[in-house]
C-alpha cells in the first residue's frame, strides 16, 4: 500500500512550536478551508513533540452533541482508567497521568465521573480538569489540550449556550493560569467569523489560518511523487495546493483526466446548488430571522469570481453564509477576504457562470 508522507508545513509548525515554548497565554484559533491539512498538522505535531509534553486531543467530527452528557461523554475518556497490563484500577490523579502523553480524551475515574455529571453544568468538569493539568505540572510536564472540529460545541445548550462558558474555562486555562495550552480547530469559516467578532475574546486569542499548499509546496509536493512538467502544470492549474485533491492526482492513472473529472463534477454539484434557485424558493436562517434566497443574489457574488480569485468583503451577507455552507466559499475573518474553498471550486464557479452569461 503507498503511504503518503507528510509534507512541507515548516512555517506552520514553527510558529506552533514557538507558541509552545513560552507558557500558555492566549487561546489558539487553528482555521482554514476544508479539507487544508489542518488535522494532519495537529496530528504531526502531536506526534514530534517531545515527551514532556501531554497533549489531550478530541476529535468532536463523529461526536453527537445533543445535550450536555452528550457532550461530557465527548470529552472524557474512561477506559484509560484500568491499567491493561496489571488490570488494577487507577484510583488516584496521579496514577492516572502517569503513562501518558499523548491521549484521545481526557482520562478520568468512575468515581470522578459521577462529581462531573452530577449537577448537569461544566463547573465540574472544568474543576475536574484544572485538577488533572495541574497534576500534570506536578509531574514537570506541560498540559495541550486541543479541540478539533470546536464549532460542534455551539450546538450544545446548556442553561445559554455552553460555548461561552467554554470561552472563559480556556482563558482561565491560558491568560490567566497559564496552565495550559488550548488549540481550538475548525473548518467551519461563518463560525470562526463569529468568534472573530466574540467580544470575550478580543484581546484573549491569536488566530492561525492553515490555508491550502502555496504553489512552492505543492510543486515540491508533486516532484516527490515523479511528477512530469507538463503533469505539474496542469496539477497546480487544476487543484491548487489543496492536499487531498493532490493525492488524488498522486493516485490517478490518468491524471489529466482525472483532474478534468473533479472539475466536472464539481460545476455539475454547484450548479445544481445555485440553478435550484430559480425553481424553488430557498430559506436561510440568518441573524435569527428567516431570509428568501434570490438567484441573482447569489450570482452577483459569484460573477466577481469571473475575473478575481478572492476579494475583500465588506459585511457577511445571507447569500455568502448560503455559499460558505455549501462549501463552495470561505471566509477569512482575519484578512477580510472571501475565496472559493479550492482552486477546483474557482474553476467550477467560473464554468458555472460562463454557462450563466
Ligand atoms: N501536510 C500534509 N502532507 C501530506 N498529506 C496531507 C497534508 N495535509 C493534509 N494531508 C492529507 O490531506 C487530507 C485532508 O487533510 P485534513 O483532514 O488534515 O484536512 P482538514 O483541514 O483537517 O479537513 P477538515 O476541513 O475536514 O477538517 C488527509 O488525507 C491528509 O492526510
Ligand atoms: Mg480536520
Amino acid at each position: 500500500m503507498r503511504k503518503i508522507e507528510f509534507h512541507d508545513r515548516e512555517k506552520e509548525l514553527k510558529e506552533v512550536r514557538n507558541l509552545l515554548d513560552a507558557e500558555p497565554s492566549l487561546i489558539t484559533f487553528i482555521y482554514g478551508p476544508i479539507n487544508s491539512g489542518k488535522t494532519a498538522l495537529i496530528n504531526h505535531l502531536i506526534e514530534q513533540l517531545p515527551e514532556d509534553y501531554v497533549v489531550f486531543y478530541i476529535n468532536l467530527r463523529t461526536k453527537i452533541l445533543a445535550s450536555y452528557d452528550d457532550f461530557i461523554e465527548s470529552l472524557f475518556e474512561m477506559e484509560l482508567t484500568t491499567d491493561l497490563t496489571s488490570r488494577k484500577r487507577r484510583e488516584t490523579l496521579k496514577e492516572l497521568i502517569s503513562s501518558v502523553t499523548r491521549v484521545t480524551g481526557i482520562p478520568i475515574t468512575r468515581e470522578f465521573m459521577d462529581y462531573v455529571f452530577q449537577d448537569n453544568k461544566p463547573k465540574n468538569a472544568f474543576s475536574y480538569m484544572i485538577k488533572l493539568f495541574e497534576e500534570v505540572r506536578a509531574s514537570g510536564k506541560q498540559p495541550v489540550l486541543v479541540l478539533d472540529e470546536f464549532q460542534k460545541i455551539g450546538d450544545v445548550n446548556v442553561d445559554g449556550t455552553l460555548i461561552y462558558e467554554l470561552f472563559n474555562f480556556f482563558i482561565d486555562l491560558t491568560k490567566e493560569q497559564h496552565l495550559c495550552h488550548v488549540f481550538a480547530v475548525s473548518s467551519d469559516s461563518l463560525f470562526i467569523e463569529r468568534v472573530y467578532s466574540e467580544a470575550m475574546l478580543e484581546g484573549r486569542c491569536r488566530y492561525l489560518l492553515v490555508d491550502d499548499f502555496d504553489e512552492a509546496a505543492t510543486k515540491a509536493f508533486l516532484v516527490r511523487h515523479g511528477f512530469t512538467e507538463a503533469e505539474k502544470a496542469l496539477t497546480w492549474e487544476y487543484c491548487g495546493g489543496k492536499p487531498v485533491c493532490l493525492i488524488e492526482l498522486v493516485n490517478s492513472e490518468s491524471r489529466e483526466n482525472k483532474a478534468k473529472e473533479m472539475c466536472r463534477i464539481r460545476k455539475g454539484q454547484i450548479d445544481q446548488r445555485i440553478r435550484v434557485l430559480k425553481i424553488v424558493s430557498k430559506k436561510i436562517l440568518f441573524e435569527e430571522e428567516t431570509i428568501d434566497l434570490k438567484y441573482d443574489h447569489i450570482t452577483k457574488i459569484l460573477e466577481v469570481f469571473l475575473d478575481e480569485e478572492s476579494y475583500a468583503y465588506e459585511v457577511i451577507t445571507p447569500e455568502i453564509a448560503y455559499l460558505v455552507k455549501a462549501n463552495i466559499l470561505f471566509v477569512d475573518p482575519v484578512s477580510g477576504i472571501i475565496k472559493p474553498q479550492s482552486r477546483l471550486n474557482l474553476l467550477a464557479i467560473r464554468e458555472v457562470m460562463k454557462g450563466d452569461n
